[in-house]
């Protein structure tokens, strides 16, 4: 394959990246990153050297670039986004840029150059939220509500990848996957802020009264289902990536970590809840499980263990993000 990745200097998508060149070496991936605060080259050095791979620096908005590039790729792998929740209350206006004017620029040139699969990843907030205590799930029949600017942004994404289907029958699937956690995450997204906070000495900030319900998938396992659906995957379809069978809630997570760090939880710090906050999120991923045969490879546990372990291993690799903007961020959001 002859991929186009957007936005393989982020979190996932490096992950993704390093996973695909190491299954199929003879692949080829251009991953073209605008390199925001969330893009980090450090991600890739494994890889940067790889006459397989290539990095442009570049917006998923600037349709000559992506039209340019598109037309030495057969599969197209959207991940460029911006992701933060957080971010996206108090500005925005990237989101909906990037998010959905990016989609469309992309999705034209796809459409444009005849590629062979266009592969959008997407979140499950697009959905909404469900009420805590019941057993509901999101599946693919689920109807969208999303709450947040950043969610209303992805959906307006899904549903334009989806009328370029309808309309001009351009080959895609989606993803809406759960909350991912792994090597490479942005300390700003909860499990990475908790144990990078804890080797700092610092306090742990936890929203609201803590008993918000998200399902975890280790960024792995969301690779392995993106190879599936992408080599197996049927034309037009979407999928639903989870990790959990269970619910397990902010504050149990943050108990977990604390507990494979040995701390205890004079460390937690309730703090004032985010405005409009997702109550639970729950997905039923059985459709991939059936017709793809993807599973989550370990359990959650085992994974938070791995995910300590690389951020006590890689302290220089956040250290350098939490010494740089991400301060000023970090003042404005938990004045
Ligand atoms: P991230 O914020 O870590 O990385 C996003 C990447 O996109 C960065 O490298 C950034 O530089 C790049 N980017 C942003 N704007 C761009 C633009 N205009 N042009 C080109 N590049 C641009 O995000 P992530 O956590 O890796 O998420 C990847 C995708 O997965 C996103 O679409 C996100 O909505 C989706 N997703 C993420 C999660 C999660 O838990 N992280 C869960 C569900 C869905
Ligand atoms: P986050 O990692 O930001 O992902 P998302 O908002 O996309 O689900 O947040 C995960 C959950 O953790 C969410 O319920 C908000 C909560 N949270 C905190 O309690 N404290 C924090 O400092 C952060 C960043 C998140």
């Amino acid at each position: 394959m002859k991929l186009l990745v957007t936005g393989g200097a982020g979190f996932i998508g490096s992950n993704f990246i390093i996973y695909w060149l190491r299954k199929y070496p003879n692949d080829t991936i251009i991953n073209l990153d605008k390199l925001t605060y969330a893009g980090n080259l450090e991600n890739l050095k494994s890889v940067e050297k790889n006459p397989h791979y290539e990095f442009i620096q570049g917006d998923i908005c600037d349709s000559q670039l992506v039209n340019s590039l598109t037309k030495r790729a057969d599969t197209i792998v959207h991940f460029a986004a911006e992701s933060h929740v957080d971010r996206s209350i108090m500005d925005p206006a990237p989101f909906v840029k990037t998010n959905i004017e990016g989609t469309y620029v992309l999705l034209e040139a796809a459409f444009k150059n005849k590629v062979k699969r266009f592969h959008h990843i997407s979140t499950d907030e697009v959905f909404g939220a469900l009420a805590l205590g019941s057993s509901d799930k999101f599946n693919e029949k689920s109807q969208y509500d999303p709450h947040s600017p950043y969610s209303a942004s992805k959906a307006a994404s899904d549903h334009l990848v989806r009328a370029y289907h309808t309309t001009y029958n351009l080959p895609i699937t989606i993803s809406n996957c759960s909350n991912n956690f792994g090597p490479y995450q942005f300390p700003e997204k909860l499990i990475p802020l908790t144990i990078t906070n804890i080797i700092e000495n610092k306090k742990v900030p936890v929203y609201g009264d803590g008993l918000y319900v998200r399902d975890w998938l280790y960024v792995e396992d969301h690779c392995q289902a993106i190879d599936l659906i992408l080599q197996k995957g049927r034309v037009g379809e979407t999928y639903f990536v989870g990790g959990l069978n269970k619910d397990v809630n902010n504050i149990e997570i943050v108990k977990m970590i604390l507990k494979i760090m040995g701390k205890d939880e004079t460390v937690v710090e309730y703090v004032k809840d985010r405005p409009g906050h997702d109550r639970r999120y729950a997905i039923d991923w059985s459709k991939i499980n059936r017709e793809l045969g993807w599973k989550p490879q370990y359990d959650f546990a085992d994974y938070l263990k791995t995910t300590v372990d690389w951020y006590l291993k890689n302290q220089q690799w956040w250290k350098d993000i939490k010494s740089g903007e991400y301060q000023n961020y970090y003042k404005k959001q938990y004045a």
